[in-house]
C-alpha cells in the first residue's frame, strides 16, 4: 500500500488537488488574527490586502462605520447613487472578506449593467421596486422583479443591473463577500475609458457607424 506521507501517492495528489479546488472556491482568503484594521497611508503594502495598523491603537471606531446612512444624490444621467462601504471607505473590514454598499434609485433611475471581478453579491431592497438581473457566460439573463424584503443574488463577476421600476425612489442594500469587490460599469469602461478605445473598434463591436460612437462617448463626456 502506498505511503500516505509518500508526496508522489495517488492519494496524496488527488488529496492536493481537492484541496486546491476547494481553495479556489473561496472568496477572500480567511484572516489570520481577530482582526486587522487597515492603515490605508502605509507605504509597504505588499500584502494581499492591506497592512494593520497596530493593536493597540485600534479602537471601537475602527469597527464602525457611519457611510451608508444618508440618502446620495441621484442627479445625474443615471439617477444613481452608489454609497460604498468597502475596505477603503471602512478600514475595519480589511481581512474579513466582505463589504457592503448602499444604492439609491431616482425614480426611473438605473445601476447601469456591470460587474465586480473578486466578489459574488446579494441584493437586498430596503424601499421600492426593481428590476434585477445578471447575464450568465452562456449569455442567459436571470432577473426578477423585487420589492420590499426580497433579495437576489448575483454570482460572482458576472454582469448585472438594477433598475427602478416603482413609482417612487428605490434603496437597496448590497452585500459582498469580499471586502474589496471592485467594479467595471460597462459603459463607463467601454465609452470613457483612459486612455479611449478607438472608435473603429467600438464601431465594429457594436456594429454601428463611428458617430454613433462618438455620440456615445460625448455623453460621458469623453472623445
Ligand atoms: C449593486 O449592484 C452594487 O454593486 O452595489
Ligand atoms: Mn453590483
Amino acid at each position: 500500500m502506498a505511503s500516505l506521507s509518500n508526496a508522489r501517492s495517488p492519494f496524496f495528489l488527488i488529496l492536493s488537488f481537492a484541496v486546491l479546488l476547494l481553495h479556489s472556491c473561496y472568496a477572500d482568503p480567511d484572516p489570520l488574527q481577530d482582526f486587522c484594521v487597515a492603515d490605508l497611508k502605509a507605504q509597504n503594502i505588499s500584502v494581499n490586502g492591506f497592512t494593520c495598523k497596530p493593536s493597540s491603537t485600534v479602537t471601537s471606531d475602527d469597527f464602525f462605520f457611519a457611510g451608508l446612512a444618508k440618502e446620495g444624490d441621484t442627479g445625474n444621467i443615471f439617477g444613481l447613487n452608489v454609497s460604498s462601504g468597502d475596505v477603503l471607505s471602512f478600514p475595519g473590514l480589511n481581512t474579513l472578506g466582505l463589504s457592503m454598499n448602499r444604492v439609491d434609485l431616482a425614480p426611473g433611475g438605473i445601476n447601469p449593467p456591470h460587474s465586480h471581478p473578486r466578489a459574488t453579491e446579494l441584493v437586498f431592497v430596503i424601499e421600492g421596486r426593481v428590476l434585477a438581473g445578471f447575464v450568465t457566460t452562456s449569455n442567459v439573463l436571470f432577473s426578477k422583479v423585487l420589492n420590499v424584503g426580497e433579495s437576489f443574488v448575483i454570482p460572482k463577476g458576472l454582469i448585472h443591473f438594477q433598475f427602478n421600476v416603482g413609482v417612487g425612489k428605490a434603496l437597496l442594500i448590497t452585500a459582498f463577500d469580499s471586502q474589496l469587490p471592485g467594479v467595471e460599469i460597462i459603459p463607463v469602461a467601454l465609452f470613457a475609458s483612459s486612455p479611449s478605445i478607438p472608435n473603429q473598434v467600438l464601431a465594429k463591436a457594436f456594429q454601428v457607424d463611428e458617430q454613433i460612437v462618438k455620440d456615445i462617448k460625448s455623453k460621458f463626456g469623453s472623445s
